[in-house]
């Protein structure tokens, strides 16, 4: 079966040590007492090396936020995906609306990305959501099934590997969280597109997470729906008791 997951997110925050000193914190937290579900913490690059060695791998797994759709070379700025999986990092961001957004990341963009963290071991946690318009004009599903098309060229063995996140973009850091009815409805359309891609076995061992604006004070209600298999989570997770308060839903 499906695994639950609560992946934290940083984004552009904390400093090398503040990042350290937060890792440190929640490893503490979780080894006095053990998580019901996987835990991902995804930071930025410069983190990974200092943040895997700290933390007890059989509780947190490491992640980066992003990763080049190149395999190296002359691109400045840019960080591999075999760098990312060098740090002893596990998973890799991908499709987060913000790099859709500002970053210009496209379909075409992403299934390399995709395809560069896979063949360098990394499982992608891959976002896909609407925007606030999409969502008023009732074209969410629309919106998500062209999405899926970066992680639906991959055979099934490699889409096995993949993690879904479905974050509504109106949700994320606005306060404004989908209702649990709202992210239930979108995340079985979800895995009936997985369903009738891959089939049935392969759409219920795909973990589904959700993300926007999920906090301690709503993610029981969102976790218990029966196709939200967890969270993605921004703010809440720069703060270990919010973190843990969103972790201990599964207890
Ligand atoms: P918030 O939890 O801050 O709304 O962010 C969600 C998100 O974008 C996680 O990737």
């Amino acid at each position: 079966m499906r695994k639950n997951i609560v992946a934290g997110n940083w984004k552009m925050n904390k400093n090398l040590q503040e990042g350290i000193a937060l890792a440190k914190e929640l490893n503490e937290a979780l080894v006095a007492d053990k998580p019901h579900c996987d835990v991902i913490i995804c930071t930025p690059f410069i983190h990974l090396a200092s943040v895997t060695p700290l933390v007890d791998g059989n509780i947190i797994g490491v992640g980066a936020e992003n990763c080049a759709d190149k395999v190296s070379g002359a691109y400045t700025g840019e960080v591999s995906a075999e760098m990312v999986a060098s740090t002893g990092a596990k998973y890799v961001i991908l499709g987060h609306s913000e790099r859709r957004a500002y970053y210009h990341e496209t379909v075409d963009i992403l299934t390399e990305k995709v395809k560069l963290a896979l063949a360098n071991g990394l499982k992608p946690i891959f976002c896909i959501g609407e925007v606030l318009e999409e969502r008023e004009a009732g074209k969410q599903n629309e919106v998500v099934a062209a999405q899926l098309a970066s992680v639906f060229s991959l055979s099934a063995e490699d889409f096995s590997k993949v993690i879904l996140a479905y974050e509504p973009v109106w949700a994320i850091g606005t306060g404004k969280t989908a209702t649990p009815e709202q992210a239930e409805e979108i995340h079985a359309y979800i895995r009936s597109l997985v369903a009738d891609k891959y089939g049935k076995e392969v759409a219920e061992n795909t973990s589904i997470l959700y993300g926007g604006s999920c906090k301690p004070s709503n993610a029981k209600e969102l976790f218990a729906k029966p196709d939200v298999d967890g969270g993605l989570i921004g703010g809440a997770s720069l703060k270990v008791a919010d973190f843990k308060g969103i972790i201990d839903a599964f207890k």
